[in-house]
């Protein structure tokens, strides 16, 4: 029971996999990397940051004439180009994965595609393919290599939508024209598979056509038949193997198997003229409240033209790997944590849910306290420092089968400039009082 309380969504039917007959063994050993890693940085690299303007939906939304946007192909050099560079800073954020845009809706391959002209390669002064030689430069750090790929292609000619309020054909109307623009999709598809075997692919896009008009069925075995560990999101109509919430912060756990919040570093995706920052402060604690319950960060970053970084991104990642290097244990390799009453704040758990780890916002001292914690509490240490703190139980009533509560002292010179992480070592296996006082 406990443990089974630790692993707490797998009492969850799982929400993506169940309705269509994926077998639930095979996709929990394949998502396991996944389940541990916790943290993947997300990369929106393109034209639109030539200008600095919002990713495809500027000339989607009219803010620009499509003409103007793709005058931005002229002005990407990728001339700074340092995948290297890339790569060692994700590494140092302690970051398990990275996905990058290998087209957007633009319909701008970043890599050579040869489905048709429309790729950095062909059609702008950088004259590269991007992907792969970030893809090496991850994987010498054992960074698992995701493939964003958006699935409408405003760019194409087949494809139905163009502008918000224009359409170019209906496709119930011209079967043979969708049927163009599908063997053109699932090409590139199979491009992305052979040149770069991706090990996440990041789908995008799928609300504009149904399962059976994208064939996602087929799309899935395109990738499962070129890679079996492949892991698909869950925006590819039903077919994906987990949640993406987008820049939405779950208040209760979500009841998902397997679930990562995408959250920009600003407000936008790509490079754009946007000052506001999320701190590291706010997002060291957005990451934290997201693995406690249970899901991942893929966290955002969108470089320059020139393929340089932005220094505020540099630095949240600086940041945000320090505090990781600190507090790593609590963090990966774990399963989310309390559920929600017992503890008023993040908590995780270790695997065999026999150790606890509390997150601590802020600059905060004076006792915290755990409720209904039926476990003896062997040891409480601080991440980071190791200094030992003092646990006590106050108000346990010998005859009651309710436990007391456990308060631990915390004094100021303990602190993290972000998130104190307290841990602490339990007598057996996480063991959790759920009444409502009284007798029962
Ligand atoms: C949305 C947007 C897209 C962005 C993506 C990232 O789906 O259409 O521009 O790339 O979110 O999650």
């Amino acid at each position: 029971m406990p443990l089974l309380l630790a692993l707490g969504l797998f009492a969850f039917a799982p929400a993506v996999f169940s309705q269509k007959n994926i077998d639930p063994k095979e996709i929990r050993e394949k998502m396991q990397w996944f389940a541990d890693a916790k943290l993947g940085i997300f990369i929106h690299a393109g034209i639109y940051a030539v200008n600095g303007i919002d990713e495809s939906w500027s000339f989607y939304n009219k803010k620009i004439s499509y003409a103007d946007y793709m005058k931005q192909l002229n002005g990407f050099t990728l001339k700074k180009y340092d995948p290297a560079f890339w790569a060692n800073l994700i590494h140092e954020s302690g970051a398990r994965y990275a996905v990058v845009t290998t087209k957007h809706h633009d319909g701008v391959a970043m890599y050579d595609t040869r489905m048709n002209a429309l790729s950095i390669v062909k059609k702008t002064p950088a004259k590269r393919d991007m992907i792969k030689p970030l893809f090496e430069e991850l994987r010498k750090h054992n960074i698992k290599c995701g493939a964003y790929y958006s699935l409408i292609d405003w760019s194409d000619y087949n494809y139905p939508a163009f502008l918000k309020d224009s359409a170019r054909y209906v496709i119930s109307k011209d079967y043979d024209r969708w049927n163009r623009f599908r063997n053109f999709f699932q090409g590139q598809i199979n491009e992305i598979a052979t040149m770069f075997n991706p090990d996440l692919w990041w789908f995008d896009g799928d609300w504009e056509h149904s399962a059976e008009e994208w064939e996602s069925q087929k799309v899935r075995s395109i990738i499962l038949s070129a890679n079996p560990k492949a892991i698909i999101n869950g925006r590819l109509q039903g077919y994906g193997d987990y949640e993406t919430p987008e820049q939405n912060f779950p208040v209760t756990r979500p009841n998902y198997h397997w679930w990562e919040l995408c959250m920009t570093s600003n407000d936008n995706w790509g490079f754009h003229h946007d000052n506001n920052w999320k701190t590291p402060y706010e997002i060291i604690t957005i990451f934290v409240d997201a693995v406690a319950n249970g899901g991942n960060l893929l966290l955002d970053i969108g470089p320059k033209e020139d393929g340089t970084i932005p220094d505020e991104q540099v630095n949240i990642l600086k940041e945000l790997g320090a505090w990781n290097n600190k507090h790593g244990e609590a963090i990966f390799n774990t399963v989310g944590g309390l559920p929600q009453g017992h503890f008023y704040g993040p908590s995780t758990l270790s695997k065999d849910s026999t150790t606890l780890y509390l997150f601590l916002h802020g600059k905060m001292n004076g006792p915290v306290m755990i409720k209904g914690l039926k476990n003896k509490v062997e040891e409480v240490t601080v991440l980071g420092s190791g200094a030992k703190l003092q646990s006590k139980v106050v108000g346990k009533i010998s005859w009651s089968p309710v436990p007391g509560l456990v308060y631990i002292d915390v004094p100021a010179s303990v602190a993290d400039k972000y998130v104190t992480v307290l841990k602490v070592k339990l007598d057996k296996p996480l063991n959790l009082y759920k009444g409502s006082g009284g007798l029962n």
